[in-house]
């Protein structure tokens, strides 16, 4: 082996133990080794089992291989090794083994599996639609529909109803020039995942899948899309939100509330009237401001002010990300539904201005 040949399997071998280590840090944003409610402990517990048993096998069996390779070496150039033709005794020993292994593992899985499938009694039931690319939450019999930023009561299970919906509008290929061709994309598989909370559930068209999550303490949970579903698939993120009783039933109570209407004569008003009614089309053709309506093809925005981000967890919600979006949506999150409307400066500003005053 060359001394180049020597560095740069140091240097590969250097890297991948930094990337393996970088794995171990603590306070990471979305560990499922730092469960933070009692579904996502009980995954964690039963993950450490197989873990510590799997360890135990790894090493037996890895010893026993480095032991044969080197007390059954070749010691000469005429040296032949004892030919054999099986083992009774091993062989069934090295199946019998497994196959109790298995069949123990399975026990604590499948108890846990069943343990978690059910609706736990109390839970709070929020439904949950993938959507290309980007998550709506409604929350039944409550009147509130939001988007990719999930707020929860922290202390009480939330059974999630999940499902897939097409995208109309949406972009199912690309032309020769890279152009979006914009169809009715079809419905995909994504993934509901916010690891410290719970497990990871497909979202997949045509049926309805549940899982429940729960948080211990208030505090914001990251968490994002686990499911191939197309171009932005790494941009459709999300965070749950977990709040005090009193200050989740303040939030619904605001969400409920009527999208509020800005001081007329300001910039703000002319976007609202803009927002109605501009010479394409509207924005009320894609997003609803009523409180409660599900998205027709965007998200619903009669609070999106009170959201920390936009474009699904992807930008800060302020002013001059709005501007940045609606200048040229596709920039920020790519093969998003939304085109570039090839709005004036004067406005997106108003636009924007408008967006923010819907708290
Ligand atoms: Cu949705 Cu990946």
């Amino acid at each position: 082996m060359g001394r180049r040949h020597r560095r740069l399997t140091f240097a590969a071998f250097v890297a991948a133990l930094g990337l393996l280590l970088a794995a171990c840090g603590n306070g990471l944003p979305q560990s499922a080794l730092e469960p933070a409610g009692p579904i996502a402990r009980e995954i964690d517990s039963l993950f450490r089992v197989v873990f510590w048993i799997a360890v135990v096998v790894f090493v037996l069996v890895e010893g026993a291989l480095v032991y044969a390779m080197i007390r059954f070496r070749r010691r000469s150039d005429d040296d032949t090794p004892v030919q054999t033709h099986g083992n009774n005794r091993l062989e069934i020993l090295w199946t019998v083994i497994p196959a109790l292994l298995l069949a123990g593992l399975a026990l604590p899985t499948l108890t846990t599996i069943f343990d978690l499938a059910g609706r736990p009694d109390g839970a709070l039931e929020i439904r949950v639609v993938g959507h290309q690319w980007w998550w709506e939450y409604e929350y039944p019999g409550e009147g509130v529909v939001t988007a990719n930023e999930m707020h929860i009561p922290a202390g009480r299970p939330i059974f999630l109803t999940l499902e897939s919906e097409e995208t109309p509008g949406g972009i199912a290929a690309f032309d020769e020039e890279g152009a979006p061709v914009a169809e009715n994309a079809i419905p995909v598989i994504h993934s509901f995942w916010a690891p410290r909370l719970g497990g990871k559930q497909d979202v997949v068209p045509g049926r309805i899948n549940t899982m429940t999550i729960e948080a211990d303490e208030p505090g914001t949970y990251l968490g994002q899309c686990a499911e191939f579903c197309g171009l932005s698939h790494a941009n459709m993120r999300l965070r749950v939100i977990a709040h005090t009783p009193d200050d989740f039933e303040a939030w619904l109570e605001e969400q409920r509330a009527p999208a509020g209407a800005p001081p007329p004569d300001s910039v703000a008003a002319q976007g609202a009237e803009f927002f109605q009614n501009f010479g394409t089309g509207s924005c009320i053709a894609c997003h609803s401001i009523e409180p409660g309506a599900g998205g027709t093809v965007g998200p619903n925005l009669a609070h999106l002010g009170s959201r920390e981000t936009f474009a699904a967890g992807l930008v800060d919600m302020n002013k001059e990300n709005l501007m940045r979006w609606l200048d040229d949506p596709r920039a920020v999150k790519p093969g998003v539904v939304m085109p570039d409307y090839n709005l004036t400066e004067e406005q997106i500003e108003a636009l924007a201005e408008y967006l923010l005053t819907l708290e």
